[in-house]
């Protein structure tokens, strides 16, 4: 997916709620990481980063956005996150070992191509945590009887409306969509693609990575992981 200078600039604006529990995210992770430094994969705009630095926690984040990443920068405190330009799909040639968490949030591993590249991704992440380290992945649980086109609105703030216009193929896993942002300025496409894994498979691409499920939560809140959750909070320390 293409984070360039529009993607950055509505990614804060356009879900108040995501930016809102960035302190309940900070919390589980600082929480997890007991004193030691924690490396985001996809660190962003430093949504979870800027709040892991309020609670002084070390953070080190990867990002292949120089647009997401200018933002992080401008920022307070944004110069305290240390931040390696890259692909996080092999993130064991970008930063050295050992960190307490690894984490990546918001569904990022799904903007990794395909199953190699997830895999791959776990795979070298474990190698960069400790003996008591942990990998924490957020990602939403698939809807695997979802329909194949939706319309939907998923963002509304500040005089912008985003829908999202969506093709999925359960064959392939992938989603490809379309935000249809509508403000003053007058309406855009923003395309993008995801290839999503279900729980289940998650849970076997750690295992091959040599992790095993710690926890799993149905959000930041550690509810509990239902039928009902539309996502997961997984916790996968070495097996
Ligand atoms: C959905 S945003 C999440 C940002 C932040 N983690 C948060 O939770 O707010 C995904 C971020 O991952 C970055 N990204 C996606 N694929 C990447 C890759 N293969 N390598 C490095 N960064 C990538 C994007 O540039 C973007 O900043």
């Amino acid at each position: 997916m293409d984070y360039d200078d529009r993607r950055a600039a509505a990614y804060d604006a356009d879900r108040p709620e995501r930016a809102a529990e960035a302190g309940a995210v900070a919390g589980v992770i600082a929480d997890l990481a007991a004193g030691g430094a924690v490396l985001e994969l996809g660190v962003g705009t430093g949504r979870i980063a800027l709040a892991l630095v309020e609670r002084g926690v070390a953070v080190t984040g990867i990002d292949a956005s120089e647009a997401m990443v200018a933002r992080l920068r401008n920022k307070p405190s944004g110069d305290k996150v240390r931040v390696v330009m890259g692909d996080f799909g092999d993130p064991a040639a970008l930063v050295d070992a050992p960190f307490a968490v690894v984490l990546v949030a918001a569904s990022t591993l799904f903007e990794l191509d395909d199953q190699d590249a997830q895999l791959q991704c776990l795979t070298r992440a474990a190698t960069l945590i400790g003996p008591d380290g942990v990998v924490v992945v957020e990602a939403f649980a698939p809807d695997v009887t979802r329909a194949d086109q939706s319309l939907s609105v998923t963002g509304s703030a500040d005089g912008r409306v985003t829908l999202r216009a969506v093709r999925h193929d359960p064959m392939t896993q992938v989603v490809h969509g379309h935000d249809v942002v509508v403000d003053d300025a007058g309406t855009r496409l923003v395309p993008y693609r995801i290839r999503y894994a279900t729980v289940p498979e998650l849970d076997l691409m750690a295992r091959l990575a040599g992790l095993r499920l710690r926890a799993r939560w149905g959000g930041w809140h550690r509810q509990p992981f239902t039928l009902a959750s539309d996502r997961h909070v997984s916790v996968y320390e070495r097996a």
